[in-house]
């Protein structure tokens, strides 16, 4: 590929100052998520001579390897902590990729509210699709009593997650290293592997008093759920660890007798890095996401050796097609060019679709869309029954997708481009995305109108100052309400990312992603023509 960016360039020094902005306000908000449950709690937990939940995960993971951490800001802008209490992440365990799911016990007593439930649900999935072991690091208060109206029903999913995982030949292995009671005490209850640490782990259905105002027995932590306890008697601990770190040990043991195989592809052995600077995707995108961008100078800085095989590129100009190499790996790429979907975009794409399907070719959509074009020219020719075509393809798609937004991913534009109700396996945005029903500009002035009309069918004058403040007020909270923070915590996304990771990031899911087999569809809905 060639490449028409100029570095030197005023546009490109302001969208990179601009960006490099972002980057550090993403690093800002991620530190919220480090930070569990702040220094006090964290202090306290060290001084008990134990690790916290990113601790643990490193000693776990095998030396100088990737960890790809997910949905890290996930309770954004909610009451919740920021990570929601738990750390998730595809990891690399004695050569294996596993899910890893740890509780942070410095955040609440590492107790569950909706947002750690939604979050680990969110692994269970990524795991069950990508055919990936489980590890949890099992700190648990259980249930966040004060929400647990909201958590008690659906949490149950959690623990038939784990038996399902297992039945599905998906090994399951539960590192138990404190409280792990109530419900909680299912998760070692239905892992395949329990290792529960001395004097740590304690594991039962009813602590002390709860016993004593069910039964009136007097009893004590060790005798209802130490590790001792269940190495010995009860069976549930299938390995005693004397310590934390000799349960990470035996965690990695386990991980080495799996046997494990991976049934997709491997990657070429060899393959080329981009011909262009990955530093430099932080001067593509404008900071007013109006103005559009060409992908390919996106996708110059991602794909193997900058090569890239375009697909009908005087055809449907607005949406970029074409075949690639990431990591070693074949990938199919569509990548928005001016923003609007227009009737040849949405047809090249779900030609293309197929194509990858036919051939086994994980997709990868790159978003920066206002969605399909509107107007009575575009009705007439059909725009509807098009953009009907690219998302039948999109929904009935086998094959592994990842999305990536990079600016707007406004209306069916999203649903087109497979965002989060499509499923990709993995989904990210880059920092200062915007994902939402329309602009906020446009979403006022369509809310402004419709009052307009309104106030006329009624024979009423219309408040024009009002209208103002509202436009005002409305065009700020859908701002607010589409910045990649906000979507990335209520769980729309897996992460916010730093444009110049994204080579690494998509590389580390493409991997994951070949732990299963990777199939193209054998049959579509029908097409409407
Ligand atoms: N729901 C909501 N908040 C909880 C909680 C829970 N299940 N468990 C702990 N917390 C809160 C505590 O209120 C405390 O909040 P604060 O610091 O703002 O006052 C904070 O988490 C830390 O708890 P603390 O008891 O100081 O921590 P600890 O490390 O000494 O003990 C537990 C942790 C989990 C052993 C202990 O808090 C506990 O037994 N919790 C209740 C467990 C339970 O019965 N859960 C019900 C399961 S269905």
């Amino acid at each position: 590929m060639k490449t028409a960016i100029d570095p030197m360039s005023p546009a490109f020094e302001e969208n990179r100052a601009a960006m490099l902005e972002r980057v550090a306000d993403l690093a800002e908000q991620h530190a919220k998520a480090l930070a569990g449950g702040g220094s006090r709690y964290v202090e306290r937990h060290h001084r008990r001579g134990k690790l916290t939940a990113r601790e643990r995960i490193e000693l776990l993971l095998d030396p100088d390897s990737p960890f790809l951490e997910l949905g890290a800001l996930a309770g954004w802008g909610t009451d919740f902590a920021v990570g929601g209490s738990i750390v998730t992440g595809i990891g690399v365990v004695e050569g294996v990729e596993c899910m890893i799911v740890a509780n942070d016990p410095t955040v609440k007593g590492g107790s569950s509210n909706p947002v750690t439930v939604k979050k680990g649900f969110r692994a269970a999935q990524i795991a069950a699709e990508n055919r990936l072991p489980t590890i949890n690091l099992v700190e648990s208060g259980g249930a966040d009593l004060p929400t647990q109206k909201d958590i008690f029903i659906p949490g149950g999913k959690s623990f038939r997650n784990l038996t399902e995982a297992s039945a599905d030949r998906r090994p399951t292995i539960a590192l138990v290293f404190g409280n792990s009671t109530a419900g909680g005490a299912y998760i070692p209850g239905m892992s395949d592997y329990v290792v529960m640490v001395k004097e740590g782990a304690k594991v039962f259905l009813g602590g002390p008093p709860l016993v004593k105002m069910a039964t009136g027995e007097e009893s004590d932590d060790e005798s209802l759920g130490g590790a001792e306890m269940h190495a010995r008697q009860s069976g549930l601990a299938d390995y005693l660890a004397v310590d934390e770190r000799d349960a990470i040990r035996l965690g990695r043991q386990i991980v080495r007798r799996l046997n494990w195989r991976k049934h997709g592809p491997a990657p070429a052995g060899d393959y080329a890095e981009p011909l262009y600077d990955p530093d430099e995707l932080l001067g593509i995108v404008p900071t007013d996401l109006k103005i559009p961008f060409d992908p390919r100078e996106v996708i110059a800085r991602i794909v193997d050796g900058s090569e890239f095989d375009e697909f009908k590129p005087l055809y449907g100009p607005s949406l970029v097609t074409g075949f690639a190499q990431l990591h070693g790996y074949p990938v199919g790429i569509l990548a928005n060019a001016q923003g609007v979907l227009f009737s040849a975009e949405a047809q090249k794409a779900a030609q293309f679709i197929q194509l990858a399907n036919q051939v086994d070719t994980p997709l990868l959509f790159l978003h920066n869309t206002t969605g399909y074009m509107v107007g009575a020219e575009y009705e007439q020719g059909g725009i509807i029954k098009h953009g009907a075509q690219m998302i039948n393809a999109v929904s009935n798609s086998h094959v592994p997708h990842i999305s990536v937004v990079l600016g707007a991913s406004y209306g069916a534009g999203n649903y087109g481009m497979s965002g989060r109700a499509y499923d990709p396996r993995f989904m990210f945005s880059w920092t200062g995305a915007k994902s939402a029903v329309m602009g906020p500009a446009q979403l006022a002035g369509v809310i402004s109108i419709v009052a307009r009309q309104a106030a006329e069918a009624k024979g009423q004058p219309y408040d024009e100052e009002g209208d103002a403040q509202m436009r005002a007020f409305v065009e700020q909270q859908i701002e607010n309400e589409s910045l990649a923070y906000f979507t990335s915590g209520l769980g729309y996304d897996d992460g916010v990312i730093d444009p110049r990771d994204t080579r690494t990031i998509l590389g580390v899911c493409l991997s994951a992603i070949h732990n299963a087999p990777v199939e193209g569809a054998r049959g579509y809905g029908v097409f409407r023509l």
